[in-house]
């Protein structure tokens, strides 16, 4: 019986070498291993035999089930490898596609970030805002050309009479994120009370804040406007606040962001709600003060408008302005990122081509 074991697992090594396909290697299994197989049909004969020859022929029978379920199991890996599509598990992936923040988000982060490290707080405030806010409380008069249907977009609204135009303010999008200074001042300390802008309780001095946000103006666009744009507003107020703390803030800002050869340009102006004013330049970076279409030939971008706040807007505030003074500010982050990266239209941030957002 050993002799006839020997010779059938000859008989199945060999047709195990000539099986070339998964059928075949299922059929010499079934065959040889299987239930109603040969190697079944021998092992039926291991109860008549005594008790020697059971031991011996036992250990033949598992021997056969181990050199033939061996055989089989390496030729079927050696037929899955040489016939499947070769994969190698080595090779690094590809990696999926990865978004990033916009420039001007990533600007306007490093911008908040400069403001935080000198201990600003940072604050935020609607989009659609109140004329009183946006104007009324910023001193800036009701002739003002800002206040015109050609400068700023108004919102339409249902005013019946004149009661419920007291319930109706006027609404418009925000043209500068001044209006939320006015809001923190007047409301407590929570961004949902600054939304709804309450008066009564006040912030007290001293103040140190900035508001990041969008804007809005019905302006005819071109290389350096929008009619959506970005600034962060600042507001300080404490006792014995001075025109050269401004110039001192606004310096190291922009030599943080610029580096420390930055040249910075101060000019006088007028805004309702600082008095002096001042807007300040620095030198164009696209052209280096030579004259190109983002400075207007001029040499120098207007960056930021500034000024210490009027004594009417301090009392609007609730702030006496015999005791406390402040310097207030505003920038255009746009600008700033188009200098920062050497950005030649404005209009290139909102055009959503990716061929441009993906530089940076
Ligand atoms: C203001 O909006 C004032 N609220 C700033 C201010 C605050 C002055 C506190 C004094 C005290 P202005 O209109 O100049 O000022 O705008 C501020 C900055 O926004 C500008 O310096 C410029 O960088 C940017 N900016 C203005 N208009 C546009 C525009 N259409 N597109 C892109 N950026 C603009």
């Amino acid at each position: 019986m050993l002799e006839d074991l020997k010779n059938l697992q000859n008989n199945a090594l060999a047709e195990i070498g000539k099986a070339h396909d998964h059928d075949a290697f299922e059929a010499v299994r079934v065959k040889y291993l299987g239930r109603s197989g040969e190697l079944g049909k021998i092992s039926e004969k291991l109860g008549s035999l005594s008790q020697g020859e059971r031991r011996v022929l036992g250990q033949a029978v598992n021997e056969f089930k181990r050199v033939v379920s061996g055989a089989l199991v390496s030729k079927e890996s050696e037929y899955v490898r040489s016939s499947g599509p070769r994969v190698d598990l080595t090779l690094p992936g590809i990696p999926p596609k990865a978004g990033h923040l916009h420039p001007l988000t990533q600007f306007m982060r490093r911008v908040v970030g400069i403001f935080e490290r000198m201990g600003y707080e940072v604050l935020q405030g609607p989009e659609v805002e109140t004329e009183e806010y946006n104007f009324d409380l910023l001193n800036v008069p009701k002739d003002h050309p800002a206040r015109d249907m050609h400068d700023t977009f108004w919102l339409r609204q249902k005013v019946s009479n004149s009661k419920s135009e007291i319930r109706n303010p006027k609404l418009l999008l925000r043209t500068h994120t001044s209006s939320v200074q006015l809001r923190a001042m007047l409301a407590p300390k929570t961004d949902e009370s600054l939304a709804r802008g309450r008066r009564g309780e006040t912030r007290k001095s001293p103040v140190r804040l900035i508001v990041p946000g969008r804007v809005f103006r019905h302006e005819a666009t071109d290389a350096g406007h929008e009619t959506t744009f970005y600034q962060c507003e600042g507001l300080v107020i404490d006792k014995g606040i001075r025109v050269t703390d401004l110039f001192g803030t606004l310096k190291t800002l922009l030599q943080e962001i610029f580096g420390s050869d930055v040249k910075m340009r101060i000019r006088p102006h007028y805004y309702p709600f600082v008095e002096p004013g001042f807007d300040i330049d620095i030198a164009c970076l696209i052209c280096h003060g030579r004259g190109c279409s983002v400075c207007k030939q001029s040499g120098w971008l207007e960056m930021l408008g500034s000024g210490m706040v009027h004594p009417q807007v301090l009392r609007n505030m609730k702030i006496d302005p015999r005791i406390y003074s402040g310097f207030a500010f505003g920038l255009g982050i746009d600008r700033f990122m188009m200098l920062y990266y050497g950005v030649n239209d404005v209009r290139l941030s909102y055009s959503g081509d990716l061929r441009f957002v993906r530089q940076f």
